[in-house]
């Protein structure tokens, strides 16, 4: 029985536990110094003075960078390519203020200490200048962005006019979600170390590439010349899949003190410079027939982005393709506020804009007076709607039905306020989840060992999803060699290249190249095996011989076999290595590729005080393969909970006169903590998907928040008649 699928216990966990794991900010080097980074106070305008006498005067200073004496790096007309979103750096390089948060000055000094408190010496004037801060006023001036390849902008199909005018019932209401931060409990971190012209960076990331390249391009050198290295991430959630300023400050502020230096970034300082998920507000029109079948949806929606560079939340992704409504319409606009530039957080456009398509459907189900499973079936897509073409595999009918009878839903009685649990309000609601599969090419290196040991490796990344793990599986599977004797080694720019830990497909993109490199590995040693006279595989067909728990054997002869061990050593004692690479081909152009799921949610809300509580979750998600039982389940699972937050908690509040996070810390900022979780059911259906990749894996990393949000919002309308549709759902929402 092949170890791919069950549920290995995290090769790395021992680390983790007992604090062995090395973080970015804990490489011991010698020399260190520790930088603060010093953010502005405004949120538009210029900068008229720093004062940095008081804080380079003070014990331990080693120095004070602002734009006025930073090094010039060459001009950054574009982003550094292969940066996912290349938001454009704040670099110390004029004196421009964008917004609040942004760095303007680096000190160093010889402890952290030191460095903190001479950061708050510095004294600095500015000119400020008006500042956008307000999402209703900058929705004025909205801007239509241009399209991405394969994204278009906006969409339409079918005539919208006509089957809005011919439905039956009409839904149409705005939904809107807030500015939401990253918090990863590991903030980025960065200790830059150069050594002549070559540079080193311990960095948080969830892309060792593009750090590479955005330094190159920065400092204007070769890519060879920057080593990244990142063996561990404290969670990511998108917030480190670019490479934001403090990355190249930490370097610059190296440069300057002649030292290594060490940057980490305050979780108060979470909050601006490393990017948001931005504020929408989504339109969104459905028309049906009585029957239910959609013939008309529009969702029109406008988020937030910076006045310094450009991000689109694409929340109209779902709604472009999730129905086989006749008619839809999505348009994307942007409204340009002085904040951060926000980026990419878990599940981007689908979290948010299936709140608003999801919530809407619910409410469509109650004007219809039909249950809200049964409508989105009476719209199944069977093909993809959008791109027609048929899904390289789609479970989803099977996700509704093995999560409402997990769930219970056929005991629910649909009329809201109608189900108690003594006098606390009960609800159930639901909402469906997809996300697309992806993948990019990726490279790994396999090698098999004299003492039957092996290790391969891939420059990927582990966000404390289970990389290494699932990677050791793969490896073990293919090599036939035990999963202890397996070491698998990741978080290096000096190994193959592996593409971002993002948009969901480290295993789809790294896993085949895994497999591959392990395959090659593994036919070199058939091959020796079978021209060694010495062996007992000597003479045999390449094709016979079959890899098991670390030996070679005959499929025609079982008798026949060596240890791979002996046979490395017998090789020149050398190990036998292989590189590989992997890359998608044009399967796309042929299927359209998703996962998908359905999340049932019960809320018991109490009358009085408004206080939604969520005692069980059911999800029920068809993702192709499940790699790993245990670390698969778990990711699903903490997906829900990021729903959670998102439904409930989490709302950066933007002061409307200076532009700053008002609760940018843990204790105001609210995420789920084990107390507000209840029981979480999450169910693999079975789905055999030959087309995404020859793991069959979709991709679990972001599915499930998806919908979440959606199935709160309809579990609290039926438990409370109330239609909340501005997140997240508070109590001074439902009181
Ligand atoms: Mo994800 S938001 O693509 O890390």
């Amino acid at each position: 029985m092949s170890i791919i699928g069950q549920g290995m216990d995290r090769t790395d966990g021992f680390l983790k536990v007992t604090g062995g794991a090395t973080y970015s900010a804990e490489h011991a080097i010698s020399g260190l110094t520790h930088a603060v980074m010093v953010l502005s106070t405004i949120p538009s305008g210029k900068i008229t003075a720093i004062d940095t006498a008081e804080a380079s005067a003070m014990p331990g200073v080693i120095t004070v960078m602002t734009h006025l004496n930073a090094p010039r790096l060459p001009k950054q007309e574009k982003p550094a390519p292969g940066a996912p979103a290349g938001a454009k750096l704040s670099l110390l390089q004029d004196d421009i203020v964008h917004y609040n948060g942004q760095p303007i000055s680096v000190v160093v000094a010889d402890t952290l200490e030191r460095a903190k408190d001479a950061a708050s010496k510095l004294q600095v004037r500015y000119a400020a200048s008006p500042a956008v801060l307000d999402f209703r006023k900058a929705k004025r001036n909205v801007r239509k962005p241009p399209s991405q390849p394969e994204r278009p902008t906006d969409t339409s199909r079918g005539n919208l006019a006509g089957g809005w005018s011919r439905a039956a019932q009409h839904l149409d209401v705005v939904y809107t979600t807030p500015v939401e931060n990253h918090n990863p409990i590991e903030p980025h971190a960065t200790i830059a170390v150069w050594d002549g012209d070559r540079l080193t960076l311990h960095d948080s990331t969830q892309y060792l590439g593009g750090v590479r390249k955005t330094a190159a391009k920065t400092f204007g050198m070769a890519p060879e010349k920057v080593r990244v290295r990142c063996p561990f991430v404290g969670g990511g959630f998108g917030c480190k899949g670019n490479t934001w300023s403090h990355v190249m400050l930490a370097a610059m502020a190296a440069k300057a003190a002649a030292r290594p230096v060490k940057l980490v970034v305050e979780r108060q300082q979470m909050f601006g410079p490393v990017g948001a998920r931005p504020m929408t507000e989504q339109h969104v029109k459905l028309g049906a027939a009585r029957d239910g079948t959609l013939t008309a949806l529009a969702h029109d929606t406008i988020s937030h982005t910076a006045f310094l560079d450009d991000f689109v939340e694409p929340c109209t992704s779902v709604s472009r393709s999730l129905y086989a409504a006749e008619s839809v319409r999505t348009t994307q606009r942007l409204a340009t506020l002085n904040l951060g530039v926000p980026t990419y957080m878990r599940a981007p456009g689908e979290a948010s804009g299936s709140f608003a398509l999801e919530s809407a459907l619910d409410e469509l189900a109650y004007q219809l007076k039909m249950d809200p499973v049964q409508l989105r079936l009476q719209n199944y897509a069977e093909n993809d709607p959008e791109k027609n073409m048929p899904y390289s595999s789609k479970s989803l009918r099977e996700c509704y039905r093995v999560a409402a009878e997990r769930f219970g839903w056929a005991r629910r009685t649909p009329e809201p306020r109608s189900m108690r649990a003594g006098n606390t309000l009960v609800g159930w609601g639901m909402a469906t989840a997809t996300y697309p599969t992806n993948r990019q090419k990726s490279k790994a290196w396999a090698a098999i060992h004299p003492d039957g040991t092996a290790v391969v490796r891939s420059g990927t990344h582990d966000l404390g999803t289970g990389t290494y793990t699932v990677m050791t599986q793969i490896a073990a599977d293919t090599l036939g060699i035990p999963a202890n004797k397996v070491r698998f080694e990741l978080g290096d720019t000096g190994m193959p290249e592996a593409p971002v830990s993002g948009g969901s497909m480290t295993v789809a993109s790294v896993g085949p190249a895994v497999h591959a490199a392990a395959t090659a590995a593994r036919d070199k040693l058939v091959a020796i095996a079978v021209a060694d006279r010495r062996s007992p595989l000597s003479g045999a067909a390449a094709a016979d011989v079959t890899a098991n728990d670390g030996w070679l054997s005959l499929r025609s002869a079982p008798e026949r076999r060596e240890s791979m061990a002996a046979l490395v050593a017998r090789n020149g004692g050398k190990a036998v290595e292989a590189d590989s690479e992997s890359a998608p081909g044009d399967e796309k152009k042929q299927y359209s590729m998703h996962a998908f799921g359905a999340v049932f949610v019960e809320v018991h809300v109490d009358p009085d005080l408004g206080v939604v509580r969520v005692p069980r979750v059911v999800g029920a998600y068809g993702v192709g393969k499940l790699m790993n039982q245990k670390t698969g389940h778990s990711q699903l699972m903490g997906g829900v909970v990021w729903g959670l937050g998102m439904g409930l908690m989490e709302k950066t509040e933007i002061d409307l006169r200076t532009g700053r996070a008002l609760n940018a810390n843990l204790a105001d900022y609210h995420v789920p903590v084990n107390a507000d979780i209840g029981e979480i059911d999450v169910s693999v259906v079975e789905e055999n998907d030959p087309h995404v990749n020859p793991l069959g894996a979709k991709g679990i990393g972001e599915i499930g928040i998806v919908g979440v949000a959606a199935a709160l919002a309809n579990a609290v309308y039926h438990a409370t008649g109330k239609r909340i549709r501005d997140l997240p759902i508070t109590v001074d929402k439902l009181v």
